[in-house]
């Protein structure tokens, strides 16, 4: 049970590694599906404290994505902040959990993450 569980794991591992270094080819750096893309953020909330290019509970897209802008750690970073549920502060001050969208495959989450960062 335990090399079981152990194994998942490393095959996750190595399924993020494989979505990363897709990440930084650059031929696949420009497609990105933007209905897939939105449709997980919908299922994810996201635009509840988000919004495409408008100052909400939390930055825009727009302004994450100029945040990145020319950075080559940029998808490696975003991928890391969605793949977990980690503490951010909000607008007001408050903080809440930022909570990883429901992303069935990594490649979902990476083109989700790509599309956020074509937002600029
Ligand atoms: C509870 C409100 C809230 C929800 C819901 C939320 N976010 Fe955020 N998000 C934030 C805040 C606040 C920040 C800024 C954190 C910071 O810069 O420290 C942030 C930052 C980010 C960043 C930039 C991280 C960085 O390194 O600058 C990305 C990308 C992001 N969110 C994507 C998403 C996606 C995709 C979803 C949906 C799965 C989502 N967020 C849902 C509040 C939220």
């Amino acid at each position: 049970m335990k090399s079981f569980l152990y194994s998942g794991v490393v095959l996750r591992k190595a399924i993020l590694i494989g979505a990363l270094s897709c990440a930084m080819h650059p031929a696949s750096a420009q497609s990105v599906n933007e209905d897939a893309a939105v449709t997980l953020a919908k299922a994810g909330k996201c635009f509840r404290c988000h919004s495409v290019d408008k100052a909400k509970k939390a930055p825009s897209y727009k302004r994450i994505a100029q945040k990145y802008k020319g950075k080559a750690d940029a998808e490696a970073a975003l991928l890391k902040h969605l793949s977990g549920s980690q503490q951010v502060k909000v607008e007001d001050g408050s903080d809440e959990q930022h909570e990883p969208p429901p992303a069935k495959d990594p490649a979902d989450l990476l083109n989700l993450v790509r599309w956020v960062l074509s937002r600029e």
